[in-house]
């Protein structure tokens, strides 16, 4: 199924079982967090994972597709700002080793050149048929920098048949509610828990760089630096169906990932 199938817009199923309105929970693979979240993300939620360049953002999606790789779930990692190798080395350089869960078909690192006119059929593609139970978009940024001319979207067919992003007109704007709005839906459709990482630099108006994606996901951790301090922060800001503190809790980046201060693994 793909975003031209008619299907893909279909209504979505409601709920008929009361077994079904209990939320389950996913481990994030830190102790800590989950142990604050009541146990771990809720099951089939997006979580939004936002903060400066550097605070961590992408240490924490390595901890939650660790954990659900050692659960033998499937995970996908859609990378758009990095290059597959340098996931590779900078998560094996904060302890974890994704190879072998590569070479057994676990775990796909995808990476996704957005100016290209089939990224978006890419993405969906895999997001809809690879039955994955783990997702991870890092980072959501540039898709809401995107104009809406490209990927398959109402006037993508207007559009020259070019594939480059480079050849659209500039008023082509970004539209970032649409993009961002078309990518949760895709997750939305299938039963995955996702983590989607956003850039933030000046959280007094917004909680990430499209300032959509903090109201449309379930949940949004801050993630934080204080540099004069040397001190990394972590805050759970929002977690629906989830009891949680919005106490900032202070965390460190070491060879073993991100850890809550005090609670060295
Ligand atoms: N082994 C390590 N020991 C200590 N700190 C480390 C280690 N590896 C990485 N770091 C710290 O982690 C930071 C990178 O974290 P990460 O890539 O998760 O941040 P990010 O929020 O995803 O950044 P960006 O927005 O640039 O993608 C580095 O800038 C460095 O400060
Ligand atoms: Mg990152």
């Amino acid at each position: 199924m793909n975003i031209e199938d008619a299907s893909f817009y279909s209504e979505e199923e409601v709920i008929k079982n009361e077994k079904d309105l209990v939320v389950e929970r996913v481990p994030t693979g830190i102790p800590k967090l989950d142990e604050l979240l009541q146990g771990g993300l809720p099951k089939r939620s997006i979580t939004l994972v936002s903060g400066p360049p550097g605070s961590g953002k992408t240490m924490l999606c390595f901890h939650f597709v660790d954990e659900g790789i050692k659960r033998g779930e499937r995970c996908l990692y859609i990378t758009v700002d990095q290059w597959v190798n340098s996931i590779l080395v900078h998560s094996h350089a904060a302890g974890f080793n994704f190879l072998p869960a590569i070479d057994n078909g676990l775990f796909k690192l995808m990476h996704v050149d957005l100016e290209k006119v089939s990224a978006y059929n890419e993405i969906s593609d895999e997001i809809l048929t690879g039955g994955y139970q783990r997702i991870v978009v890092d980072s959501l940024s540039p898709f809401a920098d995107t104009p809406l001319v490209l990927g398959g979207s109402v006037e993508f067919e207007k559009a020259p048949i070019i594939d480059k992003l480079s050849a659209y007109p500039s008023e082509t704007r970004p539209v970032a509610r649409f993009h961002v709005r078309r990518l949760f839906d895709f997750l939305h459709k299938v039963p995955t828990t996702a983590m989607v990482t956003s850039e933030l630099f000046d959280r007094t108006h917004s909680l990430s760089r499209d300032s959509v994606s903090e109201f449309l996901a379930d949940g949004v951790i801050l993630l934080d630096v204080d540099p004069t301090m040397d001190r990394r922060k972590l805050t759970i800001w929002k977690m629906r169906g989830t009891k949680h503190t919005l106490k900032p809790h202070d965390v460190l980046i070491t060879e073993q990932g991100l850890v809550f201060k005090n609670e060295l693994r």
